[in-house]
């Protein structure tokens, strides 16, 4: 969205296209952009299913003139992950109010009244032509702005967004642009991200930007959807733009502070505050450029400068300013939103000498590993320092359990890391699927510590789950790799990873930085403890050790090559057997395979072989089995007896020079793939860099597009 910035067409068009190849790493099936058209006031949107490379080929076909230029303009666009509606051309984002294009909307996120909302609005004669349920917010905004312009009410826009909110139930991060306010654009959320990069040629005035309180709610117009004409408390409506009437219930010490809070509006109880969003230092209207989107990495290369929208949070933008309403009155909330300055570089996000992120990804570990420790272990002194748990730890420490709440991956990273936490803290811990957690509406009480993990901090589940534990009034702690994220604002305190960016949608380095970060909140939380002493320390010098062991196991990928070609690559079905710490291991494992190389894996706890799965087995079966050494060695040996006696001859993950399964191998077609040998606890840090091998090796060789597997996204934002 630009201000008194000269663009043409194709330069807007490149914009837009190129923040959608930013984003183009979750995985999306479908793209789309709208822009102004050649009419005054029209728009024209393109779009496509497929990846951001045939939307660019609509665009060649469709052919707008690249060269007119605007002085003033809004262009929008969306990577779309199918949740209603197949991924069709007429499903894709921008959805729209009517043929004319008048309200033009991208959204992610899901409208769960969206049935009920198509009924009324079909009665009322409107005719959707996509199955999405992101068409019934364009037809409410038509419908809502056409019912008040005929009763004479000429609503700002940020006013008719309020009245659209109130008809939407679910979750959403929205853009519209509407020919009815040509150079405005609204961003909304609620649970899912958005964000505003700022960039001015004129130095900022401020850097935060105050909210706009809502409008007393027994004042509000009624919506006319239902069929209540827009009447207001005495019959009589009186929706005030303070865009055309700037004076209305303007308080005087408003006028001539700058930095005063909008708290006025609350004490004068005004329907319309003005909010002070004017960023320019001087004042004066500047040259603007905003830049919307749900993810930093399409922002970045034009702006450091963002500020995160909240949720319910409506945002404003027109005349180069930047205005936020709330779209509902809360006690306590937030009156700033500070603009912040990203540290991501650009450069972090590309692939560099790899074939693919995630292969990149895998060979990072050695350092990823280490930047989550670096400055926080002491490995001199055997200490642990977190700064963003410091404060907190006592009140942990206190706690009656703790609950470990997650989805895929970085849920196996809290599995992986359950026994040690448990026995370090000597509080019982349970570890939970965001989904399962919210479905059973488990019990939290106010001392429960609800520990959230995620990757990108966005994850839907994760973020309902953290809001049901903070409405019940736990402590929570995230452990995040993106900074910024939702996740990480909502907690309350917490450990970034540090992982950096993962874009491969089979999370891998993340899984590790996540290990390590828990096993370092589990090492923080018994710090306390002479009895826990040693132990403590011996893990501490066994984290020292991981980046360069992790480093030994990469040298196995030539043997995983071979191993994929001749054993793996042409099987339906394949085995993952662990048991203790390597249980999570052997799930792990197991999803990285079903993901990337869409082979049916499972993965089994060797306790279970004997109730079941051991009926699976036979001399073709592969199995790949944990082997390394810890107290439970002795029953795994005795399961993969069980399995040889059945003729199978699985792969075995040992340590390195362990006799007991040499001599196994020896004569019979029992393989081994040898990794150094550590604490127990960390084990599975190195155990599982095999099995993440395995999975790129075997997609690869069946051609699979290994960062963009079918079907699945990176960020999860849909419930
Ligand atoms: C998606 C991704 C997985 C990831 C999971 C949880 O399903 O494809 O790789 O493990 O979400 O994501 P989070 O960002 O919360 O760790």
């Amino acid at each position: 969205c630009n201000f008194l910035v000269e663009k043409s067409r194709g330069e807007i068009l490149d914009t837009l296209v190129e923040g959608l190849q930013r984003l183009e790493y979750r995985g999306y099936d479908s793209t789309g952009v709208a822009i102004d058209g050649d009419e005054l006031d029209s728009t024209t949107i393109i779009k496509q299913i497929g990846k951001v490379d045939a939307l660019k080929e609509e665009i060649a076909k469709v052919n707008p003139n690249r060269d007119v230029t605007f002085a003033s303009h809004v262009g929008i666009a969306h990577t779309r992950w199918a949740t209603h509606g197949q991924p069709r051309q007429v499903n894709c984002h921008p959805q729209r109010s009517d043929a004319n294009n008048e309200f033009v909307i991208v959204h992610n996120g899901i409208i769960t009244n969206f049935r009920e909302l198509k009924t009324l609005l079909t009665n009322k004669g409107y005719k959707f032509e996509s199955e999405t349920d992101t068409e019934c917010i364009a037809k409410l905004f038509k419908h809502i702005y056409d019912t008040n312009t005929q009763n004479g009410n000429e609503l700002d826009f940020h006013e008719l967004t309020k009245l659209v909110l109130l008809e939407l139930e679910g979750s959403y991060g929205l853009l519209c642009r509407s020919s009815h306010y040509p150079d405005e654009v609204i961003a909304t959320r609620k649970g899912s991200p958005l964000l505003i990069g700022v960039k001015s040629e004129k130095k900022l005035k401020m850097d935060f930007v105050d909210v706009e309180f809502p409008d007393d709610t027994e004042n509000r117009p009624e919506t006319p959807l239902r069929g209540n004409t827009p009447t207001g408390r005495n019959g009589a409506i009186s929706v005030t733009s303070n865009k055309k009437n700037p004076n209305a219930f303007i308080s005087n010490s408003h006028s001539d502070n700058d930095n005063l809070l909008p708290i006025a509006a609350n004490h004068f109880n005004l329907r319309h505050s003005q909010s002070r969003a004017f960023l320019s230092e001087d004042g004066s209207p500047a040259p603007m450029e905003f830049f919307l989107s749900s993810d930093a990495s399409s922002v970045i290369k034009h702006t450091k400068k963002v500020l995160f929208l909240e949720d319910d949070d409506i945002a404003h933008i027109y005349d180069g300013e930047l205005h936020i309403h709330r779209s509902r009155r809360e006690v306590g909330a937030s009156m700033t939103r500070s603009i912040q300055t990203l540290e991501m570089e650009l450069a972090q996000i590309m692939k560099g000498r790899y074939k693919h992120f995630m292969q990149k990804e895998i060979y990072e570990q050695p350092e990823s590993t280490f930047n989550t420790m670096r400055g926080r272990i002491d490995f001199e002194n055997n200490r642990i320092t977190l700064g963003g748990l410091k404060a907190w730890l006592p009140a942990i420490r206190r706690a009656r359990r703790l609950i470990m709440i997650a989805c895929g991956t970085s849920y196996h990273s809290c599995l992986a890391t359950r026994a040690i936490f448990e026995e370090l803290s000597d509080i019982p811990v349970s570890v939970e699927l965001a989904s399962d957690f919210l479905d059973r509406k488990s019990p939290v009480f106010r001392d429960d510590i609800c520990i959230f993990v995620s990757q990108s901090g966005e994850t839907a589940d994760t973020m309902l789950a953290l809001n049901y534990c903070l409405e019940r009034g736990s402590l929570t702690v995230g452990i995040v790799n993106s900074v910024g994220s939702s996740l990480s604002r909502a907690t309350h305190c917490g450990v970034h990873i540090n992982a950096g960016p993962e874009i491969g949608v089979a999370s891998t380095k993340a899984y590790t930085s996540q290990y390590i970060a828990l096993v370092m909140v589990a090492l923080s939380l018994s710090d306390d403890r002479v009895s826990k002493l040693q132990r403590r320390n011996d893990i501490i010098q066994g984290l020292k050790q991981i980046p360069q062991q992790i480093k030994k196991v990469l040298d196995l990928e030539p043997k995983i090559k071979k191993l994929c070609q001749n054993k793996l690559k042409n099987q339906k079905s394949l085995l993952i057997l662990g048991r203790g710490y390597q249980f999570a291991s052997a799930l792990e494992g197991a999803l990285k395979i079903k993901e990337i190389s869409y082979m049916h894996s499972e993965g089994v706890l060797a306790g279970e072989l004997k109730h079941g799965v051991l009926a699976l087995v036979d001399e073709n079966l592969p199995i790949i089995a944990f082997g390394t050494r810890d107290s439970l060695f002795p029953k795994v040996v005795s399961s993969i007896e069980q399995i040889t006696a059945r003729k199978g001859h699985p792969i075995i993950i040992c340590n390195d020079n362990d006799e007991v399964w040499s001599k196994k191998a020896e004569g019979t077609k029992l393989e081994t793939l040898n990794v150094p040998q550590t604490v127990d606890c960390l084990q599975g840090l190195l155990n599982i860099v095999p099995l993440q091998l395995i999975s790129y090796r075997l997609a690869v060789d069946k051609g699979i597009d290994v960062d963009f597997p079918r079907n699945l996204a990176k960020s999860v934002t849909v419930e």
